[in-house]
C-alpha cells in the first residue's frame, strides 16, 4: 500500500520584490535576472514566521482534501532551516493547526519536498498511517547575503503541501545524493563555544552556479527516464513534469533532452524565483487549483539541490 494525494495547498508572504526593486540597491537589473534565470519576482518574508507560512499552506492542504487535524497521523516537513533548530518546524505547525500526531523534519534541501514524499510512501507501506500531511516550507531570504547578486537574486520564500491518503497514486519514486559541500551549501551561525578552533564562515548560502547548472540538467534527464521506467511507462505517457523551479533554463535543457513534448513541462518561476523544496510543492498546488489535473493524469515530479540530491516521483493523480 502506499498513497495518493488527497489535497493541495500552498501559502506565501505577503511582499513581493521586484528584479527593478532589487535593482535599488544591488548592481543588477531585470534584463540580467530574467535573461538568465526566467525570474521576475520573488516572495520574501517580512512579519512572516516559516511556521506561518507552512501551517497555511497546510491548513489550506486539509481543506482541499477535507482532512481534519485529528485525523491526521504524521506531519512530516522540508525545510533546511525552521524557525528554531528544535522544536522542529513540523512540532510547531502540529500545535499551530490543533492535531495531536507526531511530527518531524527532513532536510532534503532542494529536493526536500520529494524526500518527504518518500518517508511518507515507508509509513504508508508498513500500515502505520493512513493520513500524513507533507509540508515543504522555506525561508531563503534569511539565507541570502543580500550583497551578493550572484545569489540573492534567485531566491524566494514559500510553502506547498499535500495531504496524502492510502492508495495507488505513487507510481514510483526515487532519491539519491551525492555528499558534496563544495558546489552548494549554507554555514551554520557560528556559536560561542570557547573551546571552538574550526575555521569561521558566514551563515550565508554559497553556490557554485555553473557547477549545479551542470549537476542539475544531468539529474533532471536520468531521474525523470528512471522514475518512468520503474513504473512501466514512457515519455510519451507523461501529462505533467513538475521540475524544480531553479532556473528556466535547466527546464528548457531537460525540455530539449527529454521525449515529453514541451507543453507539457509547467512553470511559475516568474512570480516565485527558487523557493528550494517548497517549489515543486507550490507549482502542483496552483495547477490542482486552476483544475488542470483530471483522474488517471501522470505527473512526474522531478527536484535537485543542496546535498548534493535528486528526488523524482511519478504520481497518478486521482479524483480529489
Ligand atoms: O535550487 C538549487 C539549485 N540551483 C540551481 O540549479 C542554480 C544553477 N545555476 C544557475 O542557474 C546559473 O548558473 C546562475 C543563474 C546561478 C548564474 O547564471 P550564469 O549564466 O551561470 O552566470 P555566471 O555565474 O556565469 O555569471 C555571468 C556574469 C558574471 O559577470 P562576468 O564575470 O562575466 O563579468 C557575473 O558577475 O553575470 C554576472 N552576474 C550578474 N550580473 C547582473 C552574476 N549575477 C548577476 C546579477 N546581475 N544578479
Amino acid at each position: 500500500m502506499s498513497f495518493q494525494i488527497l489535497g493541495t495547498g500552498s501559502a506565501h508572504p505577503a511582499c513581493t520584490q521586484t528584479n527593478d526593486d532589487l535593482s535599488v540597491f544591488l548592481d543588477t537589473s531585470d534584463e540580467w535576472i530574467s535573461t538568465r534565470t526566467g525570474i521576475k519576482s520573488r516572495f520574501v518574508c517580512t512579519t512572516e514566521t516559516l511556521a506561518d507560512l507552512a501551517a497555511e499552506a497546510g491548513r489550506r492542504a486539509m481543506e482541499n482534501a477535507g482532512v481534519r487535524a485529528e485525523e491526521l497521523d504524521l506531519i512530516v516537513c522540508a525545510t533546511v532551516r525552521g524557525d528554531y533548530i528544535t522544536p522542529a518546524l513540523a512540532c510547531v505547525v502540529q500545535k499551530m493547526l490543533g492535531a495531536t500526531c507526531p511530527a518531524f523534519d527532513i532536510n532534503g534541501a532542494c529536493s526536500g519536498f520529494v524526500y518527504a514524499l518518500d518517508v511518507a510512501d515507508g509509513y504508508f507501506a508498513r500500515g502505520r498511517v493512513r493520513k500524513v500531511l507533507v509540508i515543504a516550507a522555506e525561508e531563503m531570504s534569511k539565507l541570502l547575503d543580500w550583497e551578493d547578486r550572484s545569489t540573492c537574486v534567485l531566491f524566494g520564500d514559500g510553502a506547498g503541501a499535500a495531504v496524502l491518503g492510502e492508495g495507488e497514486g505513487l507510481r514510483s519514486i526515487r532519491i539519491t545524493t551525492d555528499g558534496n559541500t563544495d558546489a552548494l551549501r549554507i554555514p551554520h551561525v557560528r556559536g560561542n563555544s570557547p573551546f571552538d578552533r574550526t575555521e569561521a564562515e558566514e551563515s550565508f548560502l554559497f553556490m557554485d552556479g555553473q557547477e549545479v547548472y551542470k549537476f542539475a540538467v544531468n539529474a533532471m534527464c536520468t531521474d525523470v527516464r528512471a522514475v518512468l521506467e520503474d513504473a512501466g511507462l514512457t515519455e510519451a505517457d507523461v501529462d505533467y513534469v513538475l521540475p524544480h523551479q531553479a532556473n528556466l533554463r535547466i527546464i528548457e535543457t531537460a525540455k530539449k533532452k527529454l521525449n515529453i513534448p514541451p507543453e507539457r513541462f509547467c512553470v511559475n518561476i516568474s512570480r516565485y524565483g527558487n523557493t528550494s523544496g517548497a517549489g515543486v510543492a507550490i507549482l502542483m498546488d496552483e495547477l490542482n487549483r486552476k483544475g488542470t489535473f483530471q483522474p488517471g493524469d501522470i505527473l512526474v515530479l522531478s527536484a535537485f539541490g543542496g546535498g548534493l540530491t535528486t528526488g523524482a516521483c511519478v504520481i497518478e493523480w486521482t479524483a480529489l
